[in-house]
């Protein structure tokens, strides 16, 4: 039997390999029975062949083809010199060892084999899906498009992917799965704000609570291409890969590339089993394996929004104190502590400290820092230089750039070459030199400009190897400095992916730290990466790049679900707004287990300014939800609130947290046993019926947590 099964979390995949055919992944979803008998498959599967098509079936096979008489987007786009460019796939070795199966398919016509490698996580059902293409001929294959097509039924009617822009990111954009393709790529040079490497495809009527969902991810921090397709006899397929430009990849004779990863979920109970199912495989899994085990997340302060380029010690050193005596872990020193760094316009590149705003180097800051029991990280941007630069100035060949083209510049800055070797290893020496001469436990690490030009020293497009060279200098970075911790940041989340979370512990989610657009970042994030990755900051109550005002309450009351972090002149907050953050972070501390451990929950709320969302503990001990008011609510009082995933049988009591700095006008009366922390609710009743809070002004939230009695 050539039927190959593997199971994991909620889901099962069947893969359907026989020798002399090409490879077809026939299932993916609910998790079938264990021992059924599978031996009706692959006949089960076989379908009609309707009149006026071709003689035979032609199903979707794992990298489809025209050569098999597949008329949708094919899975293998490349040729030598405008030959070969047919290839026929069949298999030709299959193996299963536990949860991975690998199939050699090849290609006596074209020359060339394909290595598939499918595994499945045991625990969360996260599919892995990857791809290696070996050249066998004797000329070289110039490959333009590698990806794996994973089916969808045709229940899959609709479609949840993202939308944003900078300080916008992660925003949901359902539609119809409509006939033909679903495009979205990244040109950028980056991940991208705007084009995030995600998909969902659901049943209709999907949303956070029902209907089935498959979600798909590219693990790459490069350009990509995502793709769903729906053909005219039902066919429905999601592809996704690295965007390859003319004659950007060549795979020498006897060479093989492996094409980055494509994971898979599946849920049966909305959006919810996505965000659970993925959230977990990261925590569990791609985090687990890189980084080794998270330790609590530290709080940070990020000078940023506190004091900008304007880097001056004593009002350092003052801004440290006021933020260790809040009970913040970690102080991070942002853009402009580098030699020249007075604005955006100059210095990127010139990796010395500034000595006339640190005469004795870093050393005196950070140790300051490590006297008030913080750790100390520093802001960098490796990839980037400024003309204004000595860098510029004595390495002008080490520019990205194409055949001398004049390149738009992006916030006053170009792009480095790290293909080019001098240049990689000056920035290795760079950062070895910054990390082994200071005490420096976090870099956050930035990316703040598109590439547009993207040529390597031979003049051929180089994206691919600019990405690849990034994770080597990563890579090679960590290998020296294990305990160093990393921030993937782009001017926000222009490089959140599961490429870059092999290497990093945190993702900067958006330049925004306003609560109102926070939300829906957040929500949206959250369908693919845990909370403790998601950095989340309390920044001024005056929000710079909104314009927005906003009280702290709502700002807490959202930056406490993330990897929290406090972005604000904290020197010349009043007493009273110190003394509400001080109970924040004592607050965000007691919870932090449960947030970065628990189950994510989020609600239907039929209600466009109504947020809800929570964190259920593991052993459901003890939840947090988080009832948000982006708007002004639909109904006159506040629905009752409905709290999924705790034991059913067990008595919860009820409590407010984080209330609103006072109660909003709106309420005449409030529910005072709510209020007083007197209710004591079986898990059955909060799930089914729920609670009854008080009236939430927009722009505000309440947090209630259950504890189990
Ligand atoms: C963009 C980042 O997203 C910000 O947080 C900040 O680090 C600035 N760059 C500094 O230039």
């Amino acid at each position: 039997m050539s039927l190959y099964r593997l199971d994991g979390g909620n889901a099962s995949c069947l893969v359907w390999a026989a020798k002399d055919q090409a490879a077809r992944l026939i299932y993916f979803g609910k998790k079938l029975p264990t021992n059924v008998d599978l031996s009706a498959f692959p006949a089960l599967a076989e379908r009609a062949v309707p009149q006026n098509t071709l003689d035979q079936e032609v199903p979707l096979t794992l990298i489809p083809e025209r050569a098999l008489g597949f008329t949708g987007h094919p899975g293998l786009i490349g040729h030598r010199a405008g030959q070969d460019w047919l290839a026929a796939f069949v298999v030709a070795e299959v193996s299963q060892i536990e949860n991975k199966i690998s199939i050699l398919q090849n290609s006596a016509h074209a020359c060339l084999d394909l290595d598939l490698a499918i595994s499945i996580d045991p625990l969360s059902g996260v599919l892995f899906v990857g791809a290696a293409l070996t050249n066998k001929g004797d000329v070289g294959f110039e490959l333009q498009w590698l990806a794996p097509a994973l089916p969808l039924p045709v229940r899959a009617e609709k479609l949840v992917g993202f939308e944003g822009r900078w300080t916008r990111e992660f925003r949901l954009s359902p539609r119809d799965f409509a006939p033909g393709i679903h495009l979205r790529e990244s040109r950028r040079g980056r991940t991208s704000h705007d084009s995030f490497p995600g998909l969902i495809a659901g049943t209709s009527g999907l949303n956070w609570e029902e209907g089935e969902a498959w979600a798909f991810h590219l693990a790459w921090s490069g350009e990509h291409r995502v793709l769903a397709e729906r053909l005219w006899d039902g066919t429905r397929q999601v592809q996704m890969g690295m965007l390859l430009h003319p004659g950007e990849v060549m795979i020498a004779p006897g060479q093989s590339l492996c094409v980055p990863g494509m994971y898979a979920s599946y849920s049966d109970h909305g959006l919810n089993g996505i965000a659970q199912a993925n959230q977990s495989y990261v925590r569990q899994q791609l985090a687990a394996q890189n980084l080794g085990p998270l330790r609590p997340r530290p709080i940070l302060i990020n000078t940023w929004e506190a004091v900008y380029f304007s880097h001056d010690q004593k009002k350092l050193f003052a801004l440290a104190e006021s933020a260790a005596a809040l009970g913040i872990e970690r102080f991070v020193l942002d853009d402009g502590w580098f030699k020249g760094r007075d604005s955006d316009e100059k210095a990127l590149g010139d990796w010395y400290v500034d000595a006339r705003k640190f005469p004795e180097g870093l050393t005196p800051l950070i140790d300051k820092v490590k006297s008030l029991g913080m750790e100390f990280g520093l802001w960098v941007e490796p990839e980037m230089v400024n003309p204004k630069s000595e860098l510029a100035a004595a390495h002008p060949d080490w520019l990205l750039s194409h055949q001398g083209l004049k390149e738009p510049s992006g916030r006053n800055q170009h792009v480095l070459n790290l293909a080019h070797p001098d240049c990689f290893a000056y920035l290795f020496d760079r950062l070895d030199e910054l990390l082994s001469n200071n005490d420096i436990a976090y870099l956050k690490w930035d990316h703040n400009r598109d590439l547009t030009q993207p040529g390597g020293l031979d003049g051929k497009a180089s994206v691919k190897a600019q990405t690849e060279n990034l994770y080597r200098l990563i890579d090679q970075l960590r290998a020296k400095h294990p305990k160093v911790e990393i921030e993937s940041c782009a001017s926000g989340g222009g490089r959140a992916d599961w490429g870059i979370l092999q290497r990093t512990l945190r993702i900067w989610t958006s330049d925004s730290n306003d609560p109102h657009e926070r939300q829906r970042i957040q929500e949206g994030f959250s369908l693919f990466f845990p909370p403790e990755v998601m950095g989340a900051h309390i920044g001024p109550g005056h929000v710079h790049t909104s314009g927005r005002h906003v009280s702290l309450s709502f700002r807490v009351a959202t930056a406490l679900f993330g990897h929290l972090g406090v972005e604000s002149d904290l020197t010349e907050w009043p007493e009273k707004e110190r003394k509400a953050l001080a109970r924040a972070i004592t607050l965000h501390k007691r919870l932090r287990p449960l947030l970065h451990g628990g189950t994510p929950w989020r609600l239907e709320t039929n209600d466009p300014g109504l947020i809800v969302h929570g964190v259920v503990a593991p052993d459901r001990s003890q939840a947090v939800y988080a009832v948000v008011c982006t708007d002004s609510t639909r109904e006159g009082v506040t629905p009752t609130v409905r709290c999924p995933g705790l034991d059913d049988a067990a008595l919860y009591q009820v409590k407010l947290i984080g209330m609103p700095e006072r109660l909003p006008y709106l309420n005449k009366k409030v529910p005072m046993a709510l209020l007083g922390g007197m209710l004591k609710v079986p898990g059955a009743v909060l799930a089914q019926f729920g609670v009854n809070l008080p009236i939430i002004e927009p722009d505000g939230a309440i947090l209630i947590e259950l504890i189990r009695l």
